[in-house]
């Protein structure tokens, strides 16, 4: 296995001892000289190999929607959903910290559906952490999940479930009051307690301002290079996605055209009868042998 570079902050897997990432050394990896690397999981064979392989947190998102369940947006996404995925990851991580989404209408409909829906992910979901969309309207809610024990991660900037109200998934910070709006969203869910941010879709300078004005670790996905740590969406970083990625995407694998071409070959192989082969049947003993030599 190849380990990532240790570092102070994160631990490194290793074969001793598989310790779990915590949500205060992910907090205190801020300024330690090592990214944090997170990557999007829905199911247990995925979360396995990134696990293994050294993410240190595997976010469950709402983006399930768009990867997994075939949905246009991640709106449709429920509860329900959310937890199944949840603990299928959960199952496989020994290291990663695992981090649940709060999909659409589960935490804006008030405090108290908030907070059990997030105390969910704890309960039921195995994850140690959730996160939510929004800025500075989402602060007392933050201070709300803290007293209520749930590690909140926020996340700001091009936020998906407000996809209607941006009228699209736009960059978001062109503009300078924009810019300074999402600087202060940053300081606001810092201050209520957040232990870590998402920075989603914005320009790299409004990315770097942020990073620079909290003491808590910045994630970036299309934010630019001088966030604490980053996230891709594990099915565009391996080829699984539908369509052309963003921009921010470095695609390291095609694993949809591996999968096409296997497939292929199979279809191939039954078809003209060269599959199953002799070595990959089971043989009775010639006792048990009911096919009559020349018969059928
Ligand atoms: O749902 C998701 O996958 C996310 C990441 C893109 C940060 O929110």
């Amino acid at each position: 296995m190849n380990r990532p570079p240790e570092g102070p902050g994160l631990p490194g897997p290793s074969v001793h001892s598989e310790k779990k990432v915590t949500v205060p050394e992910v907090r205190s990896a801020k300024g330690s000289g090592r990214k944090i690397v997170v990557l999007t999981a829905y199911d247990y064979p995925t979360a396995r190999i990134l696990d293994a392989a050294g993410v240190d947190v595997l976010l469950v998102g709402d983006s399930l929607g768009n990867n997994v369940l075939g949905y246009d947006s991640t709106l449709p996404v429920t509860m329900e959903e959310m937890l199944h995925h949840s603990r299928a990851v959960a199952r496989a991580a020994r290291r990663a910290l695992v981090v649940g989404d709060m999909p659409y209408l589960s935490f804006q409909t008030g405090r108290r559906d908030a907070i059990r829906n997030a105390g969910r992910f704890l309960k039921e979901g195995g994850a140690a952490a959730i996160k939510i969309e929004g800025g500075r309207k989402r602060a007392d809610l933050v201070r709300a999940l803290l007293d209520a024990e749930i590690p909140v991660m926020g996340h700001i900037g091009l936020t998906p479930q407000s996809v209607h109200l941006m009228g699209g998934y736009r960059v978001q910070g062109k503009k300078l009051d924009q810019a300074r709006a999402l600087v202060e969203d940053g300081v606001a869910l810092e201050r209520a307690g957040a232990f870590s941010l998402v920075l989603e879709g914005m320009p790299e300078s409004v990315g770097r301002a942020i990073t620079e004005a909290v003491g808590i670790p910045t994630i970036g996905i299309g934010a630019g290079r001088f966030c604490d740590g980053q996230v891709l969406v594990f099915h565009d970083l391996v080829g699984l996605g539908e369509g052309a990625p963003p921009r921010f995407v470095r695609r390291y694998a095609n694993i949809g055209d591996e999968i096409a071409s296997a497939v292929r070959r199979f279809i191939g192989d039954v078809r003209e009868g060269s599959f199953p082969s002799e070595a990959e049947i089971y043989s009775a003993p010639a006792a048990v042998e009911v096919r009559k030599a020349g018969g059928t």
